[in-house]
């Protein structure tokens, strides 16, 4: 996720800016920019690349080209637009009257992008960001031109709160105007933005550790909370434009702790980001009630063509990949081969010309997946890349491509990526199932709303978490544990059975349940860890006989099952059950509590959760 600061204060502002935004090149970035504020006028650095390069080009500037003690600055991480010096954060209107950072997306950027443009607005970047800042700048000039100058300090907040009644989605804003002179003003709705007081100096960041080498004393900023700055000066404003009054509070944590927000690793971080990265991802591609694939190049023409589909991807990105395959044929019923990356790119094997190859990577940089892309498309198949990292070399290769909006993924075990891979996928199962008459309108819409409430859901189920602390301890020195499934089940047996090896050591292995007993039931020991996941109706009875099997023969049972499904209620040894959802969308649900599992026991087991030994982050060799 992007990284946000705003100073006023006695200070030079670029030298805040630039040593809070380091603070904040953890969560990674790919562009960096501040602009400053000066005797009424706003200046503006940024590039892409690293912050140091963003420094050294304002010392190269004359550094007192930036001058002023007043201004804004951003990391940013792309979701609109490729990662250049133009999307690079600050954005400003065209006579520099509004200047913003933003977190988060504007959901509704083209819809606005077009009615501005009716009122004689221009865009020049890719950036949803443009929209939202010409948009304040538009009521802003509407709030100037209705003033009779009595309410001149107000027309700032009546523009930002014209706006963001407008504004639909998750997002932060840290904007300057240019003709208030020492004042910065934020928003924030779902994101997080937090002020910080000083002595003659006021603060707002995204994270606190971006100024917790400044203050520690902090006001956190409720949801559609509206904040200006002055000199020492922290106001806060309600959607309707009355002042409220805030409590500091004092921050205790040290520093490493505050970058991780507070929690011990980034992996549980990343765990409690998922109900973000599902709402914004299905957010990027569904709006005004529609699903928007065009500008992905998928026309309703090229879906009505599609004969098979190939999902190529590896590890986790594999085991999404098999839910979708699972979910776009009962929905789309188009026929979906799931192909390891490391395979398929050797595989001697007949091209289907008609086929769609959708590529999944969290990183966009996986060499047997970026190869086995290039073999995809050599043979003359389209490509659809399904990518978190904007800019990624997947995702420039690809014919089209979906960003996943999980934001940065830093512990090397996937969790929020994976999440938002899977609404990604769904979102193109429904799609592709209406455009080729599997679906009406209303069935789909059905759909749509039950990806909407599973943000929810998975938060519901993190807050049971401590029963999966409290079980994982049992397994510290277990040595083997396998992960049972049927269906989507198995798809996220594996997600979870790899979850737990890659983090905590113990072998474990999933299996397609029915074929316990053509071999691997002969592995089963006195205690062993079999977990089973139960979220499809039809096949709760056929799971629950294999689970019984493993039982008989000395299996530790855990199950994760639908609230509702009884089968092994009185037969496991540890049920943990999840809301109910649509059935094709289970494997969001079910994945949380096998994500904490293994987290747990790795904790349990006191190892290095965010970095495992012997695998890195994005696998850039064969
Ligand atoms: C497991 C994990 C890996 C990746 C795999 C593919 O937690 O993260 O299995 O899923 O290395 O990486 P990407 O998605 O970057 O292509």
């Amino acid at each position: 996720m992007c990284g946000i600061l705003g100073y006023t204060g006695p200070r030079q502002a670029s030298d805040i800016l630039l040593n809070g935004l380091a603070k904040l090149e953890y969560r990674g970035y790919d562009s960096a920019g501040v602009a400053v504020l000066d005797k009424g006028e706003i200046k503006i650095a940024k590039n892409k690349g690293r912050l140091k390069a963003l420094e050294e080009k304002i010392k190269a500037g004359g550094a007192e080209k930036i001058s002023g003690t007043c201004g804004i600055g951003h990391t940013r991480w792309a979701t609109h637009g490729e990662p250049s010096e133009v999307n690079a954060h600050p954005l400003w209107s065209d006579d520099m009257s509004v200047v913003a950072v933003h977190n988060g997306i504007v959901e509704n950027y083209r819809e606005i992008k077009n009615e501005l443009s009716q009122h004689g607005y221009k865009f020049y970047s890719q950036t949803d960001t443009e929209a939202a800042v010409k948009l304040i700048d538009f009521y802003y000039k509407q709030a100037q031109a209705e003033s009779d100058g009595r309410d001149k300090d107000k027309l700032p907040l009546k523009a930002i709160l014209k706006a963001i009644k407008k504004i639909e989605g998750s997002y932060c804003f840290v904007l300057l105007f240019k003709d208030y002179p020492d004042e910065v003003w934020g928003a924030r709705k779902d994101l997080p933005l937090i002020a910080g007081q000083g002595q003659g100096e006021s603060f707002l960041a995204s994270d606190v550790s971006a100024i917790l080498q400044d203050t520690r004393q902090v006001y956190y900023l409720d949801n559609l909370e509206i904040v200006q700055l002055k000199k020492g000066v922290v106001r806060f404003f309600d959607t309707e434009g009355y002042a409220k009054p805030k409590e500091l509070s004092e921050v205790t944590w040290d520093m490493n702790a505050a970058e991780k927000g507070g929690f011990e690793h980034f992996m549980m971080k990343e765990i409690h980001e998922q109900a973000r990265a599902v709402k914004d991802t299905l957010g990027s591609v569904y709006n005004s009630g529609r699903i928007h694939l065009n500008e992905m190049g998928l026309s309703d023409e090229s879906i009505k063509e599609i004969s098979q589909i190939y999902i190529i991807a590896c590890g986790s990105a594999y085991h999404a990949g098999a839910v979708a395959q699972y979910v776009i044929e009962d929905l789309a019923k188009i026929p979906v081969r799931i192909e390891l990356a490391s395979e398929f790119r050797y595989r001697n094997m007949p091209f289907d010309k008609k086929a769609l190859a959708i590529i999944i990577s969290q990183s966009g940089e996986t060499a047997d997946t970026l190869a086995a892309m290039r073999r995809a498309k050599e043979n003359g198949i389209k490509t659809l890349a399904i990518v978190n990292v904007v800019g990624s070399t997947i995702a420039r290769e690809a014919d089209s491509v979906f960003y996943t909006m999980a934001g940065p993924e830093i512990a090397v075990a996937t969790t929020k990526a994976y999440s938002a891979q899977l609404i990604a996928a769904y979102v193109l199962a429904i799609q592709f199932a209406k455009v080729r008459g599997e679906l009406d309108e209303n069935a789909s819409e059905k759909l749509i709303e039950e990806i909407q409430k599973l943000p929810e859901k998975i938060d519901e189920i993190l807050d049971e978490k401590g029963r999966l602390e409290e079980i994982a301890y049992k397994f510290v020195n277990a040595r083997n544990a396998f992960y049972l499934g049927r269906n989507i089940d198995y798809a996220v047996a594996m997600e979870g059975s790899l979850k737990m090896k890659e983090i905590s050591y113990l072998h474990s292995e999933a299996c397609a349940a029915g074929e316990m007993k053509h071999g691997p039931i002969s592995l089963i020991e006195k205690g062993m860890l079999v977990a089973g996941i139960m979220t499809q109706k039809s096949l709760y009875q056929k799971l629950a006989s294999n689970m019984l099997e493993a039982k008989s023969r000395g299996g530790f049972l855990l199950i994760v099952a639908t609230r509702g499904c009884e089968d092994l209620k009185d037969e496991a040894d540890f049920v943990f059950y999840i809301p109910e959802t649509d059935e094709h969308f289970a494997a969001s649900l079910a994945v949380i509590p096998l994500q904490l599992l293994g987290y747990y026991v790795a904790v349990a087991r006191k190892l290095d959760v965010d970095k495992p030994r012997n695998l890195a982050k994005s696998v850039t060799v064969e």
